[in-house]
């Protein structure tokens, strides 16, 4: 294997180019095409494999004890969150949040290679997304503010580092008592080493879809979670330890990607939002130093150093945007929901990614609308997980309906805010009928845009898969792209993809409600979608794509449990904590 090395690349642009520029150049760069894929290496390097599970040996090791199985939360509840009452903060509740939010939920098996599967999914199943934390004194936990680093195949916490007890009451004082902090970062090369150069946009839709399941695992204990998004990148990495190069060695870098506030109750206000240079004022000595994932890398991909840091963010007034137009709860749904027999955990913990859909399985129209309606903000802003950022949605749909009864097959658009339609009438086909069907409620922006088989054509712009055409309905999420950059800057291509990841995430969940599956899909060709839908303009630019429907299951594969040992022993008070140092990864 020859290494590709950075001598032979040639920059995305000249060095004055600005980070909106850099961003419109990689994204344009990184589009696959019917005649040509997104630079990759072709091949799967074995050899460097990189290994899934970030580690801190040195780093004390928190073992949490795994939640008693079978809490009867219903799955409805998550999103009614004034009925769910707030778990205190303690060993078992923060071992229950990281359980739904980042662990492994099953190893599953073919022939002698074996795999994890975790609560939430991964481009590739490669998993470039670290979960940190920085929590209070708890008891079994620690006796110290500390910052933690999520160890999912252990399902533990490192402690990377001891703070200062009074900086922590500082940092806490505007919020309300037992808030802490999350946060999520990137290993670039876990997806590169696949991927090559698109790799950059899959790293921010997992990062999307893990901010989805840190906000619905803060759901099901009845706690809010809201983004910090006006602080700086490098804050983000100063605060857990990211930035600490001479600890790392080779260890491969890890990217900042997000902070937010997990509080007892639900999410606050922006008037009340963490200080930056509180952030970076805190005094921390840090323990561990990061594993190397990968034993060489043949291949460097610069592009994607380049677009990081094009997008890295710098503090900023943080977002507020007015939500008073759209719809209520009832306008969007009809009638709320507040039934149902599926549990929060069965569906946070049974997701999965369906690999083939049957070509049969019709769902029913209201289980349609209900998928879509969960996908949009509602007017008090109490919609989960909507709750967690403060903008107004800039990804939206365009739907390829296959199997949907009583409503026709053809092309839809889902105005996920309602005040865009007109701009997606303007940059959409003119031939487009945009009908709101009789039977869709009042409040979902739902429109028939064309009638007709679109099942072929759905698999063919999804990279010719065919569980896009197979599946009772797949969609393209078109993102109000140009107007979003200009808005708030190229850090915000990265929020773009986020907010895809989240409405990926919540179809997940969904369908399992629905009693189907789905999966997310990474691999479309970028302006054959754009096509379908008419759009010319580079304003609007399709980010992910996503299919839902009955799977086949694939009965070669065997499941096995996540953990061998599944429940805390009878009579231990909450999990038999233990700290050692020296734990083997
Ligand atoms: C951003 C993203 C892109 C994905 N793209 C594809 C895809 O193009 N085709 C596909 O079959 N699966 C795709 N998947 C599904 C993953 O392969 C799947 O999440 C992973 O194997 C883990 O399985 P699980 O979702 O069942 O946990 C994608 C998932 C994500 C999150």
């Amino acid at each position: 294997m020859t290494t590709i090395s950075q001598a032979s690349y040639r920059p995305l642009l000249d060095a004055d180019a600005s980070p909106e520029e850099l961003v419109i150049a990689y994204h344009e760069r990184t589009k696959h095409y019917f005649h040509r894929y997104a630079a990759s290496l072709g091949s799967m390097d074995w050899a460097t494999q990189p290994d899934p599970f970030r580690r801190y040996p040195g780093a004390d090791l928190v073992r949490l004890l795994l939640p008693t199985p079978g809490r009867p939360l219903p799955y409805w509840q998550l999103y009614a969150s004034e009925n769910v009452s707030s778990e205190s903060l303690s060993a078992e509740s923060i071992s229950l949040f990281f359980r739904y939010a980042l662990s492994l939920t099953a190893w599953k098996r073919f022939h002698e290679t074996t795999w994890a599967l975790r609560s939430n999914p991964s481009s590739g199943n490669l998993h470039p997304t670290e979960g940190y934390a920085v929590l209070p004194a708890i008891e079994w936990l620690g006796d110290a503010p500390a910052v933690y680093h999520y160890a999912p195949k252990a399902h533990a916490l490192e402690r990377r580092a001891i703070l200062d007890s009074k900086a922590w009451s500082e940092l806490c004082a505007p919020f309300p008592e037992s808030s802490f902090l999350v946060g999520l970062s990137s290993v670039h090369w876990r997806e590169a080493w696949k991927y090559g150069e698109r790799a950059f946009r899959y790293c921010q839709h997992d990062a999307g879809h893990a901010l989805a399941t840190l906000r619905i695992a803060a759901a099901a204990l009845g706690w809010g979670l809201m983004l910090l998004d006006g602080i700086d990148n490098s804050a983000i990495a100063d605060l857990f330890g990211l930035s600490r190069v001479d600890d790392d060695g080779t260890a491969e870098r890890e990217e900042p990607e997000l902070l937010a506030l997990v509080t007892p109750g639900p999410p606050l206000t922006s008037a009340q939002r963490l200080s930056e240079q509180w952030v970076r004022s805190i005094g921390a000595q840090w323990c561990g130093r990061a594993n190397t994932l990968s034993p060489a890398h043949n291949v460097d991909w610069p592009v994607i150093d380049e677009v990081a840091q094009a997008t890295r963010r710098s503090e900023s007034a943080p977002i507020t945007e007015d939500f008073s137009r759209f719809p209520t709860e009832e306008q969007l749904f009809g009638i709320p929901v507040r039934q149902g027999l599926l549990a929060a955990e069965t569906a946070i913990l049974g997701r999965r990614s369906a690999v083939a859909m049957d070509g049969s399985t019709a769902i029913s129209q209201e289980a349609f609308f209900r998928m879509l309606a969960r996908l949009i903000p509602t007017r008090d802003r109490r919609a989960m997980p909507w709750d967690a950022i403060p903008w107004r949605p800039r990804i939206h749909l365009g739907l390829f309906v296959h199997r949907v009864e009583g409503v026709p097959p053809g092309l839809y658009a889902l105005a996920r805010d309602p005040d865009k339609l007109e701009a997606l009438k303007e940059v959409m086909r003119r031939e487009f009928s945009w009908q709101h069907l009789l039977s869709c409620p009042s409040g979902l922006p739902l429109y028939l845009l064309q009638e007709g088989d679109c099942r072929a054509l759905a698999a063919r712009v999804s990279c010719g898969q065919s569980i896009a055409g197979d599946g009772a309905f797949s969609l393209g999420m078109i993102a109000d792209y140009m107007a979003s950059l200009t808005t708030y800057g190229a850090a915000f291509y990265r929020n773009l993809f986020w907010e895809a990841g989240m409405v990926g995430q919540v179809l997940y969940l969904e369908a399992e409600e629905t009693g189907i599956r789905s999966t997310g899909i990474g691999c479309y060709f970028d302006d054959p979608v754009h096509e379908v839908f008419g759009i010319t303009s580079r304003q609007w630019q399709s980010f992910y794509h996503f299919t839902v429907g009955g799977q086949i299951e694939d009965t070669r594969l065997t499941t096995l449990t996540a953990y061998d040992i599944e429940v805390a022993p009878q009579g231990s008070p909450c999990s038999t904590l233990f700290s050692l140092s020296s734990v083997t990864p």
